[in-house]
This record gives C-alpha cells, sequence and structure tokens, in this order.
C-alpha cells in the first residue's frame, strides 16, 4: 500500500461528523466491565456483547471504524457473519489493538512501558489477511509524585513509533495512542505540562523512525485535571488548554487527533469534543473522537445481558454515536442531548 493510500485510508476515518468505537478490551477489561452488569465473561457473553454493537443499525452515520481486540477479529454473528463482514456492510472499518498492555516499568516504581514489539510483523501480516485496515497501542503515562520520568516517557515513545513504522510497512494505518492518565488529584497545568512533554517525544520518535505523519493518527487525552483534583475545569478550559498544547507541538501535517475518553462521563465527553470543535474551526486536524467507555456505558447497560434488552442496548449507542457526531460539528448541547435520549 502507498502512502496516499494510507493518507486516504486515515482521512477516511476522520470524515466528517464521523469517529472511531474503541471495542478493543482485553480478555481481562471486557471481564470487569462485564462485573459491572453481573455477567460472567465467557466467549459468547463477549462474542454476544460485541455483536449487539456491531449490528446496530445506522452505526455507519457516524462511526468510521472499529477498534477489535485479536479474539473479536476472529470471532462472527450467531448467523455466521465474521464481524468483519458485517461492519464492513455498514460502512464501517475493522481495525485491531495490536500491543501487548501496559507492564511495569523496569526499576521505575509507579511507571509502566507498553508491550508487544516481538513478533509483531508476522502479527500483522495475518491481521491484514484477516481484513483489519488500522491499528492501534496504548502507552500509558501517570502522573503523581515524581513521575512520570523522562525515561518512561522515552521508552513508550520509542515503541509507539516501533509499533506505527511496522503498522504502516504492513499497510496498516497506525494509531498513536499515548494516554496521560486522569488518575490522581493533579491540576490541568499539570495534565498540560506532562501531555506537551509526551506529545514532543512521541513525535520526534514518530520523526525519527521516518513514520508518515499523514498516514496516521493521533489518539490522545484531552488536557484535564485529575479525577480527585478539587478544582475540575469546564468544557471551554478543557477545550483551551487541550489546543494550546497541540498547537505547539503536534505537526499539521496529522489529518486527525481522535480522543480517548479514559474515564470521562459519556455526557462530558461529548460537552468537551465540541467545546473543542467550538473553539478550533481553524485548527490543522480533524478533532474526533476514538471513545471505548464513553459510547459504550450506557449501552452495556440497558443491555444487561438479556437477550430481550438488545433494541435498548442497540438504542442507547446510536444515541451516543448521534451525540458524538454532532460534537464534532460544535452543534451538540443538552437539549438535543435530552431530545435524541427520548427519541
Ligand atoms: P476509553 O475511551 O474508555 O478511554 O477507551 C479508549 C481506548 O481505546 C483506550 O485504549
Amino acid at each position: 500500500m502507498s502512502a496516499a493510500d494510507l493518507a486516504a485510508t486515515a482521512r477516511e476515518l476522520v470524515a466528517a461528523g464521523k469517529g472511531i468505537l474503541a471495542a478493543d478490551e482485553s480478555t481481562p477489561t471486557i471481564k470487569k466491565r462485564l462485573e459491572t452488569i453481573d455477567v460472567e465473561s465467557t466467549d459468547e457473553t463477549r462474542r454476544a456483547y460485541r455483536e449487539l454493537l456491531f449490528t446496530t443499525e445506522g452505526i455507519g452515520e457516524h462511526v468510521s471504524g472499529v477498534i477489535l481486540y485479536d479474539e473479536t477479529l476472529r470471532q462472527s454473528s450467531a448467523e455466521g457473519v465474521p464481524f468483519v463482514k458485517l461492519l464492513a456492510e455498514a460502512g464501517v472499518m475493522s481495525g485491531i489493538k495490536v500491543d501487548g498492555g501496559a507492564k511495569l516499568l523496569a526499576l521505575a516504581p509507579g511507571e509502566k512501558v507498553t508491550e508487544g514489539l516481538d513478533g509483531l510483523r508476522g502479527r500483522l501480516e495475518e491481521y491484514v489477511d484477516l481484513g483489519a485496515r488500522f491499528t492501534k497501542w496504548r502507552a500509558v503515562i501517570t502522573i503523581g509524585d515524581g513521575i512520570p520520568s523522562a525515561t518512561c516517557i522515552e521508552v513508550n515513545a520509542h515503541a509507539l513509533a516501533r509499533f506505527a513504522a511496522l503498522s504502516q510497512e504492513a499497510g496498516l494505518v497506525p494509531i498513536v495512542e499515548p494516554e496521560v492518565l486522569m488518575d490522581g488529584a493533579h491540576d490541568i497545568l499539570a495534565c498540560a505540562a506532562v501531555t506537551e512533554k509526551t506529545l514532543e517525544c512521541v513525535f520526534a520518535a514518530l520523526f525519527e523512525q521516518r513514520v508518515s505523519l499523514e498516514g496516521m493518527l493521533l489518539k490522545p487525552n484531552m488536557v484535564i485535571p485529575g479525577k480527585d483534583c478539587g478544582a475540575q475545569a469546564d468544557p471551554e478550559e478543557v477545550a483551551a488548554a487541550t489546543l494550546q498544547v497541540f498547537r505547539r507541538v503536534v505537526p499539521a501535517a496529522v489529518p486527525g487527533v481522535v480522543f480517548l475518553s479514559g474515564g470521562q462521563s459519556e455526557e462530558e465527553a461529548s460537552a468537551n469534543l465540541n467545546a473543542l470543535n467550538a473553539l478550533a474551526a481553524s485548527a490543522p486536524w480533524q478533532l474526533s473522537f476514538s471513545y471505548g467507555r464513553a459510547l459504550q456505558q450506557s449501552a452495556l447497560k440497558a443491555w444487561g445481558g438479556k437477550a430481550g434488552n438488545l433494541a435498548a442496548g442497540q438504542a442507547a449507542l446510536r444515541h451516543r454515536a448521534r451525540m458524538n457526531g454532532a460534537a464534532r460539528t460544535a452543534s451538540y448541547n443538552a437539549n438535543l442531548e435530552a431530545e435524541s435520549a427520548a427519541a
């Protein structure tokens, strides 16, 4: 695949009014999510839940791509249609999480590095054969007493760039995800400083390793106070702080920034994305979403593991997708939220 093809795929993923559904929870993570609705995590319950998401009518209206987990990429609907095919028929591209998770970083208490580069070239070839069009790798950076260290940021940036280069070599668009976690009591300024340093280091590594910026997407955190910080920020403050950092360190050649929700509530994530788009009419990048929890939380709850609640679960997902689609054009508001939820 040529660099131009990669760039076209990346742009398609951030097409007007659309964003990405992150449904790539690893087996331990989806187990935790299913536990919140008292459903045991089995091959079949995981499959049934993902089928609910992917067969939502009209999913392709506001969802350009879905990130899958290895197991899910190989699964099919109850009727035997592979999920990848089913999504393609709905106009939705399939992507795949390829990292092996964040593990403790040696000699760096409280910090993590994401593993999974060994054998990645071979796995990517297989994912292409299975129909994947894009990939994702998540690094986590924790803010705490004396951390993050420069070492933690550098090793994660290096791995993200290795992953991105291998993905592009295989003809897959990499979604580069350096997540500065919301955990902690730090304020918005601390998040801004760490996010700026992290993104600066990530783009230096991407440049060093010859990654084509036009053929990738960035999946970052918003600049936001820690969950336990006494001074929370309204959407306008989050948008201003985020854009200030991004204008400094995210090259204009990157076609899109697809934010993670990272523990924000569904409505918060929509309101913040809306404020970002309202403030950034002239930004060089598309500002979109790649939400996991902020697209799925109410759908999971409405379903509750009961086949009879399928339609309610799908309606909840459709509603959130519509709200985030509206946030992309800065036309989300509380009235729309209430009207669409009631519809
Ligand atoms: P959240 O939106 O729930 O943070 O998930 C996005 C994601 O893919 C994390 O890797």
